[in-house]
């Protein structure tokens, strides 16, 4: 099955054609980030102009790439929650006026599943299930239990902060600009994760619950102090990076000990993070538990991931091309009424 997947869901217009849900013909992906920088943040009626402006080019682009046509996709495939409404509608009305011309099957997928499925493109090997997905993005920190592709559920999340919001927000303290993420990675790179003995949140026993909104105060007060002033900002990015690391690695811990998954998958834009992805690896290595950790062009927003997800959940997710329409607050579980 050969599926054209949208995504418009936040800032990136993207989109991709990807065969089986497995093998990537073509995953393009137009980013705004110019128009949002000297705002230090995403704009979203920015993002939803941009998104008028970018996608059809964007859907020529794929199948271009891809090398083929409209007449050979099987079925569209659109993310239409959870995100900014203003970006969404843009995608979702794309992706039903589509499907409707070629009259093949449209499937509504929700944005955070899509992150799930990047571990099954371009590799041979995939995970099986139940497995265990660490899904860290910039709006979303959640443990997730996948039973299938259409039943999973969250077992822990953030109480406050998400993961990429805390890197985002300390990056901007460190003045690194916007898009923060992966500009604080880049300075962890050459600092000491030990110089700084920032704060672990500890969950309360029982609970796979995190908080990454006291580590960003923290990073802020040393900063502030006399000692952070004259501190080198690459062992603060360093020190501030191995807490977020660490919370996440003792939360995966935690979960494993309660049930023994049969592989581990990070996903959303902060697996893209070489710390993160590097613990994740040795912590499967040592815990003999194979560990999924898609390449960082997977992790971020794209499409290939939402046309990946829409294959593997198939007649859950299929929607009608004439009524389906975006919900900015998706809930995360699949239900009949979720159509
Ligand atoms: O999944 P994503 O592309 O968009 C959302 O659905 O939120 O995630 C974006 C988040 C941003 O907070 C960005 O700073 C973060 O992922 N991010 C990173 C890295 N690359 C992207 N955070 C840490 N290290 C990176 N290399
Ligand atoms: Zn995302």
């Amino acid at each position: 099955m050969l599926l054209l997947g949208i995504e418009t869901s936040c800032d990136d217009t993207a989109t991709a054609v990807v065969e089986n849900g497995r093998r990537v013909r073509a995953s393009v992906s137009t980013n705004q980030d110019a128009f949002h920088a000297k705002y230090g943040g995403i704009v979203p009626e920015i993002a939803s102009r941009q998104h008028v402006a970018l996608l059809s080019a964007a859907v020529e682009d794929a199948l271009d790439r891809a090398g083929t046509t409209l007449a050979d996709i099987d079925g569209i495939a659109v993310t239409r929650g959870p995100g900014l409404i203003g970006s969404l509608v843009v995608g979702v009305a794309a992706a039903k006026a589509l499907a409707f011309a070629i009259g093949k099957p449209l499937y509504g997928v929700n944005h955070l599943h899509g992150h799930i499925f990047a571990a099954f493109l371009d590799r041979d090997d995939v995970p099986q299930y139940p497995f265990l997905a660490l899904l860290v993005s910039g709006g979303h920190s959640q443990l997730v239990e996948v039973e299938s592709a259409t039943r999973m559920r969250i077992i822990g999340r953030t109480k406050d902060d998400a993961a990429g919001e805390a890197y985002d927000k300390t990056a901007r303290l460190l003045g690194l600009g916007f898009p923060g993420g992966p500009a604080l990675d880049k300075l962890a790179k050459s600092g000491n994760a030990q110089a700084i003995a920032f704060p672990r949140h500890r969950a309360d026993p029982g609970s796979l619950d995190m908080s990454f909104s006291g580590l960003k105060t923290a990073v802020r007060y040393y900063l502030e102090s006399d000692e952070g002033a004259c501190a080198d900002r690459s062992d603060v990015a360093a020190s501030f990076q191995a807490a977020v690391v660490d919370v996440l690695m003792q939360r995966l811990d935690a979960a494993f000990e309660r049930k023994a998954y049969t592989s581990v998958v990070l996903s959303g834009g902060v697996a893209a993070n070489s710390a993160l992805q590097g613990a994740l690896r040795e912590w499967g290595l040592r815990n003999g538990v194979p560990a999924f950790v898609p390449p960082p062009k997977y992790c971020t927003d794209n499409a290939a991931m939402i046309a990946a997800a829409a294959d593997h959940q198939g007649e859950a997710v299929r929607v009608d091309a004439m009524t389906l329409s975006a919900d900015p607050n998706l809930p995360f579980e699949l239900s009949m009424g979720s159509r």
